[in-house]
């Protein structure tokens, strides 16, 4: 029986997005931005990403997820897609980012889908970590992110942008997240 100090220590009393916190943050608003900001996320593309790492179609990023999603028990899916989906989109980077990345984006219809009307499963990418969202990007381009039936056509939109990359994911981290 335990006693002492650490006698109501209970690790199994913690909810399960504690374990999140250290890189996500508890929230979800990452410090770093090789963390991506899970905060206002919609919910059914935490669902599928999660189910991706677990499934293991999704393994990009050294290793951390494909890992952490092993140590979730079944019922704690939904409890970390709902709390981190709940709490309030991250700000805007400051200050405003407009051409050229603005242009490119519009040109390309990004946020036709991207936006709070699209399919459930389409992300917000506006507010999200510019770091991150140009790695995605380079990720689908180079082939490395496959998983979803979208990798294919980020492919092609993507390919031949070389700072461009960059320009969109400085304007898009600038953008106001939607309501
Ligand atoms: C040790 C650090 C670490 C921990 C702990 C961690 N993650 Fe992650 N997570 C990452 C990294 C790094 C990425 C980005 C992977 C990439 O670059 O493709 C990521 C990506 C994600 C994504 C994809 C987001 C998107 O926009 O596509 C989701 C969802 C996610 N994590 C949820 C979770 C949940 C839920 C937990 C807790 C059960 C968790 N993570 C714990 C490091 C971590
Ligand atoms: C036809 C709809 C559609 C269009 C147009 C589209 N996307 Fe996407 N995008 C998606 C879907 C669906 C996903 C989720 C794919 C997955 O689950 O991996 C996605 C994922 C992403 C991600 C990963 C976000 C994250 O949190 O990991 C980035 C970055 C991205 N898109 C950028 C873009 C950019 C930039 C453009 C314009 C050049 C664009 N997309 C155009 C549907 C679209």
């Amino acid at each position: 029986m335990a006693t002492g100090l650490h006698a109501d220590f209970d690790a199994a009393s913690y909810p399960p997005y504690e374990t999140c916190a250290l890189c996500h943050g508890l929230f979800g608003q990452s410090r770093l931005d090789k963390f991506p900001h899970l905060a206002g996320q919609k919910p059914d593309y935490i669902q599928a990403q999660l189910d991706a790492f677990l499934a293991g179609t999704r393994t990009n990023d050294g290793g951390q997820m494909s890992s952490i999603v092993t140590e979730l028990k079944p019922e704690d899916f939904a409890v970390v897609v709902a709390w981190f989906s709940q709490q309030d989109p991250p700000a805007p980077s400051d200050p405003p980012q407009g051409e050229p990345g603005k242009a490119l984006v519009e040109a390309a219809g990004c946020l036709d889908c991207h936006s709070g009307n699209g399919d459930k499963t389409v992300p917000y990418l506006s507010a999200q970590h510019a770091g991150y969202l140009a790695k995605q990007m380079q990720d689908f381009r180079e082939g490395r992110r496959t998983h979803s039936d979208a990798a294919a056509l980020h492919q092609s939109l993507l390919t031949g942008l070389e700072s461009g990359i960059d320009d969109i994911a400085a304007y898009l981290a600038s953008v106001e997240r939607p309501k």
